[in-house]
């Protein structure tokens, strides 16, 4: 039976391992974390991740051929196949803090499989890291060997949280990158037939080894990238009296460019995209090419512009004060069907809110009020730094409160915002929630969920992203 341990228990390592469990009854997985409150979750019936679709597969293979366990080094020493899946994020002092990737977390992972590893292993880069990160991974294991004999392989994630299981059962592809060498291809080889028990053999891509770890900050930086070219037309969208939904799917049309990925938004969140574009930045600012760097910072710059917007115009349509004034958030995490709040558009918002004194009455299906808590208290990085976690600030705390219900969040608020795109947010009673609300009444939706017509009808003043702007908002224009 071969034997994969995976280190790092999260929102990669956890499905991912769960999927090959499921698909793989031959094989073994154990995954195990240096958390042990996680890896305590994932053997219990509330899952530490929501994710759907989740539950069903870890149930079902769950103490058969898929174990969770803190006993790291039991399982890496076991092991035939060692995934790597901890975090990787920007590093916040020293060189390059702020933009390069902080691998401490990955280096400790690769010391400890040199220290315990009595038989030969393959090393499968999970995590999303900078380009030649394996070379160095390979330089620890092989000056730390006793003798084992070790092949780095690169096989970076693509799942998008919220459509984790359906990402990882019919993925777009697999990428694995090794050595070319006949050590490296067997490995490459070995990797393959995992996969290939449900992938069909077309969709695994193999690759050297730089090519598979440049390829996914290269697709993560296309992915956001549209999003802030599309942000940017809604700026203008908004200027001009276009709508943006028309602009998108006009361009959409064109079978070159493709309608997926074009949905204006208050600017894209997650654990992911602003780190590896300035982890892609930094490498190219290492690599001698600013123009290359500059290109995707303002990738960041547009999203971080679109984030202000959103504040200024709140501010700006609501007297140009909102200190004191009550505001609703429904939505608290990056995007729907996820409980996931890193990197959330919406830590940006309430604290610009925030940073005008206005009070905030939080709702979001699946985010805790101590999540929402610790998020609006945090410092810029630190939030993927488990070591770092920061003590709240009881100034905020006192202007936020989390409340387990939207019509309850929006009595006696002056406005609402929404900031992430659950589906509830599309039925809710808008005349009940209107009436308890003091005039003029706003909604500012940051996702485009609601029919900015009807609620106009009600009595709302609406402010869509990117939609022709009420009469109200053209008077009072926001400066970004
Ligand atoms: P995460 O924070 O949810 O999980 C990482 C886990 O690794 C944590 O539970 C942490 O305790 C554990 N860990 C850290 N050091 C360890 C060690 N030495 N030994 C054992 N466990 C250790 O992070 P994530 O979202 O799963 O992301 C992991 C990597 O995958 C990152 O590089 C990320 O860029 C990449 N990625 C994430 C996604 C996503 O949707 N979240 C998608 C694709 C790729
Ligand atoms: C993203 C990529 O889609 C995955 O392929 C990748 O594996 C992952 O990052 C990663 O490396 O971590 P994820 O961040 O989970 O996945 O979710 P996305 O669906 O990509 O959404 C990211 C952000 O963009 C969200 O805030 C979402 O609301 C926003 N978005 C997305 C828009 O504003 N508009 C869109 O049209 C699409």
């Amino acid at each position: 039976m071969v034997k994969i341990c995976c280190l790092g228990a999260g929102y990669v390592g956890g499905p991912t391992m769960a999927v090959i469990a499921l698909k793989c009854p031959s094989i073994e997985v154990v995954v195990v974390d240096i958390s042990v409150s996680r890896i305590t979750a994932w053997n219990s019936d509330q899952l530490p991740i929501y994710e759907p679709g989740l539950d069903e597969v870890v149930k079902s293979c769950r103490g058969n051929n898929l174990f969770f366990s803190s006993d790291v080094e039991k399982h890496v020493a076991e092991a035939d196949i060692v995934f790597v899946s901890v975090n990787t994020p920007t590093k916040t002092r020293g060189l390059g803090a702020g933009k390069a990737a902080d691998l401490t977390y990955w280096e400790s992972a690769a010391r400890m499989i040199a220290d315990v590893s009595k038989s030969d292993k393959i090393v499968v880069e999970k995590s999303t890291v900078p380009v030649k990160t394996a070379e160095a991974i390979e330089k620890i294991l092989t000056h730390n060997s006793k003798g084992v004999k070790y092949q780095i392989l690169s096989n970076p994630e693509f799942l998008a949280e919220g459509t984790a299981i359906q990402d990882l059962f019919a993925p777009d592809r697999v990428l694995i990158g090794g050595r070319e060498t006949p050590d490296g291809r067997r490995a490459i080889k070995a990797l393959k037939d995992v996969y290939a028990h449900w992938v069909p053999e077309e969709r695994i891509l193999c690759t050297n080894l730089w090519s598979a770890e440049l390829s996914k900050l290269a697709a993560n930086a296309f992915l956001a990238q549209r999003i802030s070219s599309v942000n940017a037309m809604s700026a203008l969208c908004e200027a001009t009296g276009a709508d943006v939904a028309e602009v998108s799917h006009a361009v959409g049309k064109d079978t070159r460019i493709g309608h997926k990925f074009l949905n204006a938004s208050v600017g894209f969140g997650g654990s992911c995209f602003q780190k590896d574009i300035l982890n892609l930045v930094y490498i190219c600012e290492c690599n001698g090419l600013p123009e290359v760097a500059n290109y995707w910072k303002q990738v960041i710059k547009v999203n971080d512009y679109q984030k202000n917007r959103f504040v200024n115009r709140i501010v700006s349509s609501m007297f140009n004060t909102v200190s004191g004034k009550k505001i609703a958030i429904l939505g608290f995490a990056f995007k729907k069907d996820t409980g996931d709040t890193r990197e959330t558009p919406a830590i940006d918002v309430c604290q610009g809110l925030l940073g005008d004194k206005a009070r905030l009455s939080i709702y979001d299906p699946q985010v805790t009020e101590e999540q929402i808590q610790r998020d609006l208290s945090m410092n810029k990085f630190d939030w993927d730094h488990p070591v770092h976690l920061q003590p709240m600030s009881p100034s905020s705390v006192k202007q936020v409160s989390v409340v387990w219900d939207a019509y309850e969040a929006a009595k006696g608020a002056h406005g609402l915002c929404i900031l992430t795109e659950w589906d509830e947010f599309k039925n809710l009673d808008y005349k009940k929630i209107y009436d308890n609300m003091p005039k003029p009444a706003f909604v500012f939706d940051g996702r485009n969920v609601v029919n900015p017509q009807k609620l106009r009808e009600i009595g709302f003043i609406v402010y869509s992203i990117g939609k022709p702007l009420d009469s109200w908002l053209k008077d009072m224009p926001a400066v970004a």
